[in-house]
């Protein structure tokens, strides 16, 4: 990936802040290459972008014609993608607040997406006001609206790196992320619906393992991810070869690897389970749940 991705708060454009306090005091959201990006250049919009069919499956607007194609195509395919969707952000919502009921006061989110109501900033605050927050996404859309954001939000606890998990020793040398997080304290990396974005063959394992070691005991490790393993064979291929069309692979993987990629954090009741049914709430998961084809779970690093 282009070295200069994972370099820190490099500067300010449109108003934003200056990163590294450049802002007045306890103002300023920092930004990673906030100058390096040129939207709407940038963004690829004749290319699908796996944030943007994301925001399209959620409802949201910030979406281009070939994303809307292929997010129609992938719900032709797999008609609970929409409901997945809406499942895996609720998912993050009640895995935050329990990792902040744990007093966990630093959240990492990696493969953030682009912005929507029900943010991790958003639902660790309402538990910790002073949780910190730094977001990473490789895709610049993400960064755009961000920054957006930022302009009516502005609170000096939240750091955006565009950057890519491909080159997890980048991301942990950040300065951005040096300077928001004290990685000899609890963090909860979040790693949701994202790791299905990443080939074995470019390292999944090692990546997760990196980040892993990188985090401090007491540490949680938030993660959810696509399999087949709750699908029909012939939505799961198709919804394979709509992604491999788009800016990024599609592996779904079964159980057991995505077990795997927990490694030695013990997971907290109820483990890794069907998405849907990840601590649900006295309300139960949603109808149609049967459907959500992913897993998630919360494991801590003793
Ligand atoms: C399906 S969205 C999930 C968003 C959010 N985590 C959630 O669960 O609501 C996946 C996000 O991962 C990002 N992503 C995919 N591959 C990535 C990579 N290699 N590095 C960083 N971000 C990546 C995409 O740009 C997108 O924003």
């Amino acid at each position: 990936m282009d070295k200069d991705a994972t370099q820190g708060a490099a500067g300010t454009r449109d108003g934003a802040p200056a990163p590294g306090g450049g802002a007045a005091a306890g103002d300023a959201w920092r930004w990673a290459r906030a100058e390096d990006l040129k939207p709407p250049t940038e963004l690829h919009t004749e290319t699908a972008h796996p944030a943007r069919m994301y925001d399209y499956y959620l409802g949201g607007k910030d979406n281009f014609e070939a994303d809307r194609r292929a997010a129609e195509a992938a719900i032709a395919a797999y008609p609970a993608l929409p409901l997945l969707a809406r499942t895996n952000r609720a998912f993050l919502g009640r895995a935050v607040e329990y990792a902040a009921g744990l007093g966990i006061r630093q959240f990492l989110d990696i493969g953030t997406g682009i912005p929507a109501v029900g943010s991790t900033t958003e639902v660790a605050r309402r538990v910790a006001p002073d949780a910190r927050v730094v977001y990473v996404d490789n895709d610049p859309i993400v960064a755009t609206h961000a920054r957006a954001l930022l302009a009516g939000h502005r609170d000096g606890h939240t750091t955006v790196l565009q950057a890519d998990l491909r080159d997890p020793g980048a991301i942990l040398a950040d300065p951005g992320l040096k300077q928001a997080i004290d990685l000899g304290e609890p963090v909860a990396l979040m790693l949701v619906a994202v790791l299905h974005f990443v080939r074995d063959e470019e390292g999944v394992d090692e990546i997760v393992a990196t980040l892993r070691d990188a985090l401090a005991p007491g540490s949680a490790l938030i993660l959810s991810h696509g399999s087949p393993d709750f699908a029909p064979r012939s939505s799961a291929d198709e919804g394979v070869r709509v992604y491999s069309r788009a800016s990024a692979p599609l592996v779904l993987r079964e159980r057991s690897r995505v077990e795997s990629l927990l490694g030695d954090f013990t997971p907290v009741e109820p483990g890794l389970v069907q998405l849907p049914l990840w601590r649900p709430g006295p309300e139960g998961p949603p109808e149609g749940w049967q459907a959500v084809s992913a897993y998630a779970g919360v494991a801590l690093k003793v």
